[in-house]
């Protein structure tokens, strides 16, 4: 998902129970009608019942995932990383977010290097040392025909050795501002602490705080996307708020149970500075500076958070905050 600023370039989302795959009117929504945190198009809240579906959704993607971290090696092509989670996807009975998605070619986007989202698998072969970005999706249909999405994205690199130590600093620092983030919301989801920190800007600055600190500790300024941003998850795969992985000064919506979040921060080893490619997808940073991501869905529920993508439910993630995720049972 893409924004500019206060323009938001990124398709308004599809009412309940709409297939995918709307004609791309144009590539650019403004925020006034397409959504965003500044306007007041509502966020879908779920019920209990709702976000059980999405776990189904979550453990399909998890599933993806682990099929793609045993996968991945030397002399694999992206094309062939795409048939195993397109046989995940088939095996669970699930179905494809991402494949037709405004005419998106496969039913995952993998960005080596330089390429920070939505590369295009295809006849590139992974050689050791890449750094790897998987960002997979799937969503499930319940008994009235209704979507219900999952979204989740890991960097990994290619034969475990990376080839540099900002590669493994970008990586690393991406894990951690997305779990730091998700431990904010689980915070303000029990109600601990006060004005932002239990507003969505809880995430922001959370991953604003994690890059700070590794700019100090290891003096490496990473750079913050700012034109792609996390999104509301539910009915479809992208939908309000926009949850941007910066501080603003406006107050964001109050964290609230019902609410399903895809954190996604995304970071780069130099400039945050982005080109999209003539593919029409595949976005590089400008400047060659390798990136990461690492993305998850968070269902908020009473009195803290629930990782629907991640199988232990976010325990291992959150347990270097002190927090156990609140599974619904
Ligand atoms: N998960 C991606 C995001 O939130 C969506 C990819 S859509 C695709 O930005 F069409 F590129 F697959
Ligand atoms: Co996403």
């Amino acid at each position: 998902m893409r924004t500019a600023r206060l323009r938001v370039f990124r398709p308004v989302p599809a009412p309940v129970g709409t297939p995918e795959g709307t004609p791309r009117q144009s590539h650019s929504v403004h925020a006034t009608t397409g959504g965003s945190v500044l306007s007041r198009e509502q966020i879908q809240i779920k019920t209990p019942q709702q976000v059980r579906l999405m776990r189904r959704a979550g453990l399909v993607v998890a599933d993806i995932h682990a099929a793609l971290r045993e996968a991945v090696r030397a002399g694999i092509t992206t094309a062939e990383l795409d048939a195993v989670s397109a046989g995940v996807i088939e095996a669970a009975g699930a179905h494809s977010n991402f494949l037709g998605y405004y005419d998106y070619p496969a039913t995952v986007c993998i960005s080596v290097n330089d390429e920070v989202v939505h590369g295009i698998p295809g006849e590139r072969v992974l050689t050791d040392g890449d750094l790897v970005t998987f960002d997979c999706g799937a969503y499930i249909l319940d008994d009235d025909g209704t979507q219900w999405h999952g979204d989740a994205a890991f960097t990994a690199v290619v034969g475990g050795t990376y080839r540099s130590e900002t590669d493994r600093l970008v990586d690393t620092t991406t894990r951690e501002a997305l779990w730091a983030a998700i431990a904010a919301v689980a915070r303000a989801a029990a109600g601990e602490g006060s004005g932002r920190e239990l507003r969505l800007n809880a995430v922001g600055d959370a991953v604003e705080a994690v890059v700070a600190d590794v700019a100090e500790r290891e003096g490496l300024e990473l750079g913050i996307l700012q034109e792609y941003v996390g999104h509301g998850i539910g009915t479809s795969m992208h939908m309000a708020p926009d949850v941007l992985n910066y501080s603003v000064k406006r107050r964001g919506p109050r964290l609230r149970p019902g609410m399903v979040l895809a954190i996604e921060p995304m970071l780069t080893a130099g400039s945050p500075a982005t080109r999209e490619l003539d593919d029409g997808w595949t976005v590089v940073t400008q400047d060659g500076s390798h990136a990461a991501q690492w993305e998850h869905t968070v269902a908020i529920v009473p009195g803290g958070v629930w990782v629907l993508t991640a199988p232990d439910g976010g325990a291992e993630g959150l347990a270097p905050y002190g927090i156990e995720p609140k599974a619904l049972g």
